[in-house]
């Protein structure tokens, strides 16, 4: 049977445009995690704020999770790059390796998580 997951509003549609992202707090498998809900081409994805190489927030070192070019993610501490259409690494160090990915809903002109591994949900 599925899981009806709930939904965490984060803020309407307008308010994340393309190559912006906001910062969450989570409840994701029990544990508290921090998240990145972002857009980009005009669809919005949503990750565990945790690089694959070591357990460090992408914006540890930097206050930006995009690149120079605006089209890749990229862990500020040793420079990992990351599509984010799938949060997978295109760097050499840790090759393919992804970020968790977090479902998000788009609905009513507002944007929000809906995960059933996520119980709770703040906007940082
Ligand atoms: S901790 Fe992210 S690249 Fe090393």
């Amino acid at each position: 049977m599925d899981q009806i997951a709930q939904k965490f509003a984060v803020c309407p549609v307008s308010e994340l445009a393309d190559g912006q992202y906001r910062k969450l707090t989570m409840v994701f498998e029990g544990r508290e995690e921090d998240c990145l809900l972002l857009r980009f081409d005009g669809k919005a994805y949503a990750y565990i704020n945790r690089c694959v190489h070591m357990p460090r927030r992408l914006d540890g070192e930097e206050d930006r999770v995009f690149d120079h070019t605006g089209r890749f993610l990229r862990c500020s501490m040793h420079g990992i790059v990351y599509t984010p259409q799938t949060g997978a690494s295109v760097s050499t160090l840790c090759e393919g390796e992804q970020l968790r990915a977090i479902t998000v809903y788009e609905d009513d002109g507002e944007i929000g998580i809906a995960d059933f591994r996520v119980t709770a949900c703040y906007v940082i």
